[in-house]
């Protein structure tokens, strides 16, 4: 993929002014219904975090129906509505991300390249996700399929983000670094962010399998499976020390962009929200489900933001390195 892909083209006459103005157009679509299935992504594994907290993961015990029917009027309580609730989510963000990878292939001249080949990856992670949804009601919530499930849930997540982060127009794209700056100007690597990325989705990974091998109540109850529970524990570390390096890094150098900047403190917010969840999901023995669903969902947060300030700091590496007269500028 050309790093040319991202830079703004600016038309020269009347077709091109056209294709242009079409090409805004789709684009603000397609990121538009982006930002859509994320958050209903996002929701969707919340819902999936109060399911296996609250014991529902088999309320409905057939798949794809609920008790063979689309609205099973006569079984719902809350445990059968967080189930059911929880599919009609993932099919609206099923067809929703194959509407998706549809249009971007069909509108593939006003976008970028890469565009429809990411939305099929988006599309693959869906069939993908399907089928260990399914799995986990046939194989009556077996731990790796619990788990695999929340791990691809998050990588749609973060791939749905960093499209829509990378089809920004220049407009809504960082503000350039402050004018007083040294010179040469130098951006934040985005593989800081990165490494930190992964070592969240690797944290997360861990307290799926935490919560799926219920490792704490066995821990606590049994003294057995602690490994699992203080596997999480001391993952803390490596994920924590590397968004700290983030927010030290980005804060100290001089020509961070204000939306790396604000990325870090938002970072550094999410990290001190998640540690406290944790410890007190933790010390309270799972006994306020809210609190595991708030622990869930603020971590794939977490993981979001560093995944949408990596992306944008990829793009400003991209667009500074291909304008030499403008280095470090993002227009
Ligand atoms: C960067 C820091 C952290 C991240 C990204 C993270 C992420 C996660 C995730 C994604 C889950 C799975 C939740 C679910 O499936 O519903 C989880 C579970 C869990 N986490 Fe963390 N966590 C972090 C820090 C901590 C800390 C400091 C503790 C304190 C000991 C902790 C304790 C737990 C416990 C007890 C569970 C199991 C909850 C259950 O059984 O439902 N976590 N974590």
């Amino acid at each position: 993929m050309s790093d040319s892909a991202f830079i703004p083209e600016y038309p020269t006459g009347g077709d091109e002014l056209r294709h242009s103005r079409s090409s805004i157009i789709v684009q603000t679509r397609i990121r538009q219904s982006i930002w859509k299935i994320a958050f209903a992504t996002l929701l969707l594994m919340a819902v999936g975090s109060a399911t296996r907290v609250m014991n529902a993961g088999l309320a409905c015990p057939d798949w794809p129906l609920c008790y063979g029917q689309l609205v099973p009027t006569q079984q719902m309580n809350l445990q059968v509505f967080l189930e059911w609730f929880h599919r009609l989510d993932a099919a609206l963000i099923g067809f929703s991300t194959l509407f998706l990878a549809g249009s971007s292939w069909w509108f593939r001249h006003q976008l970028p390249r890469w565009t429809p080949w990411a939305a099929t990856f988006a599309l693959s992670l869906i069939l993908v996700q399907g089928a260990l949804g399914a799995f986990t009601v046939t194989e009556l919530l077996r731990f790796d399929i619990v788990t695999a499930h929340l791990g691809t849930a998050l990588l749609f997540f973060t791939t749905l983000l960093s499209i829509g982060t990378l089809l920004l127009p220049s407009s809504q794209a960082p503000a350039p670094p402050r004018p007083q700056a040294p010179k040469p100007p130098t951006l934040p690597s985005p593989l800081l962010p990165l490494t930190a990325a992964v070592f969240v989705y690797l944290q997360s990974i861990l307290g799926g399998l935490v919560g799926s091998r219920w490792a704490l109540h066995q821990c606590f109850g049994n003294s057995e499976l602690c490994t699992v529970m203080n596997s999480h524990i001391i993952g803390v570390v490596p994920a924590t020390l590397s968004c700290i390096a983030v927010i030290f890094t980005i804060w100290r150098n001089q020509n961070s962009p204000e939306f790396a900047r604000k990325l870090a403190a938002i970072v550094g917010g999410l990290l001190v929200a998640q540690i406290l969840l944790g410890t007190a999901t933790f010390k309270l023995h799972l006994q306020v489900e809210t609190l595991t669903v708030a622990h869930q969902s603020i971590g794939a947060m977490l993981l979001g933001s560093l995944v949408v300030l990596t992306s944008l700091l990829w793009r400003s590496h991209s667009v500074s390195d291909s304008q030499p007269n403008n280095a470090n500028l993002v227009n």
